[in-house]
C-alpha cells in the first residue's frame, strides 16, 4: 500500500512540474483534462477506490480526496496567474501604442462616387459662371407641382409617383425643379446656378429604379435667353464631362409642364464611332431634357415673363454615371458594397 502514497505523490510532482511549463489557458485546459478530466489520472484512481478493501478506503479514501482538491486549487492559481500576465502584457501594449506611427499598411479611405462625381459636374458649371444652389428634400405640394404649372388634378402628376407625408400637402420631393423656384424667390436676376440632390418616387425597385436616385437641375435666367443657349451650354458640359471636343448634341421636341418650348437632348455616343452596345448601335444617346421655363413659372417664382426668359435642363445624375462609368445596376449606389465603392 505504500506504493500507492507514492503513486499519489508521484502524482502531485507531475503535476506541478507540468504548472510550470504553462504557456496559455489553452494548454493549461489540457492539463487539467489529464489529471481531472472523465479519464484523468486522478478521476481514475477515485474509481479504483471502490475496489479497496474498507480500511484502505478509510486511510487512502482521504488522502485521494485531498489530491483532488490540491490539484484542482493549483490549476486554478495557474489559471488566474495566466490571465493576469495576459491583462499585464495587454495593458503594456497599449500603454507603449503610438498613434502616430506610420502603418504602411492602412487601408485608405475614399469618397463616394456620388461626392466626386457630384463635384466633378459642379467645377464645370462653376468655370461657365454658374452658381450652386440648394433646396430642401422635404417639399410643399406648391413647390413641387403647383409653382411648376402642374396644378391640381393635372395628369402630369401621374409621371411622379410621389410620397406624400403625413402632413398635409407635404411630399418628398419626386425632382429638383423645386430649387428653381427657391432661386427665383431668393435670388435676384440674373440667375445661372445648377443644384445636385436626391429625388425620390415610390417605384418598384430594379436594375435601372431606384426610390431615391441624384438629380441634376440647371436654370438660367436673363432677358432675351434663348433656347441656342440652352444647346451651346448642354454641348459644351457634355463636351467637358467626357472629353470630347467635337461630340455634338441634337434635339428633339419633348414635353414638361414647366417648360414651353420643351425638348430633349441627345448627344453622340462618346465610346464608339460605329455603333455599340451602350447607344444600342444607333450612335445617339438620349442624356436630358429641357426647355425654355413656362411663363406661369416665372410668374410662380416672382420674375416678370414680360422682361425675363430663362432655360432649364434637369438630368438623372445617377443615371449619368452609370453611363459614363458602365455600372449596370443602380441599386450598387446605395448598397455600401466595399467591391463596388473601392472602384472609384
Ligand atoms: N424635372 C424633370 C424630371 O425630373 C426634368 C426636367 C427638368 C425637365 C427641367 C425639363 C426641365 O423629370
Amino acid at each position: 500500500m505504500d506504493k500507492l502514497e507514492e503513486k499519489i505523490k508521484s502524482i502531485q510532482k507531475n503535476l506541478e512540474t507540468e504548472l510550470n511549463q504553462i504557456k496559455d489557458l489553452k494548454h493549461l485546459d489540457n492539463i487539467r483534462v489529464l489529471f481531472l478530466g472523465k479519464n484523468g489520472i486522478i478521476t481514475n484512481l477515485i474509481t479504483k477506490l471502490k475496489n479497496f478493501s474498507s480500511e484502505e478506503k478509510r486511510k487512502f479514501g482521504p488522502q485521494i480526496n485531498q489530491l483532488k482538491k490540491e490539484s484542482e486549487e493549483k490549476i486554478n492559481k495557474s489559471k488566474e496567474k495566466i490571465i493576469k500576465t495576459q491583462a499585464k502584457a495587454l495593458n503594456l501594449k497599449k500603454q507603449n501604442f503610438d498613434v502616430t506611427a506610420y502603418n504602411p499598411n492602412r487601408k485608405k479611405g475614399s469618397l463616394h462616387l456620388y461626392s466626386k462625381f457630384i463635384e466633378e459636374i459642379e467645377n464645370i458649371f462653376i468655370s461657365m459662371g454658374y452658381d450652386i444652389f440648394d433646396g430642401p428634400e422635404v417639399e410643399s405640394d406648391f413647390y413641387n407641382f403647383t409653382a411648376l404649372n402642374i396644378p391640381q388634378n393635372h395628369p402630369a402628376r401621374d409621371m411622379y409617383d410621389t410620397f406624400w407625408l403625413n402632413k398635409q400637402d407635404m411630399l418628398m420631393r419626386t425632382h429638383t425643379s423645386t430649387v428653381q423656384i427657391h432661386a427665383m424667390k431668393t435670388k435676384s436676376t440674373p440667375i445661372a446656378g445648377i443644384v445636385t440632390g436626391r429625388a425620390f418616387r415610390h417605384e418598384a425597385v430594379d436594375a435601372s429604379h431606384d426610390i431615391m436616385f441624384y438629380q441634376c437641375e440647371g436654370i438660367f435666367i436673363d432677358k432675351n435667353v434663348t433656347l441656342s443657349n440652352l444647346f451651346s451650354v448642354s454641348k459644351k458640359f457634355l463636351q467637358t464631362f467626357f472629353k470630347k471636343e467635337n461630340l455634338d448634341i441634337r434635339i428633339r421636341p419633348g414635353f414638361f409642364p414647366f417648360v414651353e418650348p420643351g425638348i430633349e437632348i441627345d448627344m453622340q455616343c462618346p465610346f464608339c464611332t460605329k455603333g455599340c452596345s451602350v447607344c444600342k448601335k444607333t450612335r445617339w444617346i438620349e442624356v436630358f431634357p429641357g426647355g425654355l421655363i413656362h411663363p406661369n413659372v416665372l410668374k410662380a417664382g416672382g420674375i416678370n415673363p414680360e422682361e425675363y426668359s430663362g432655360f432649364a435642363f434637369g438630368f438623372g445624375l445617377t443615371r449619368l454615371a452609370m453611363l459614363k462609368y458602365r455600372i449596370n445596376d443602380i441599386r450598387y449606389f446605395h448598397s455600401g458594397k466595399y467591391k463596388f465603392l473601392k472602384q472609384f
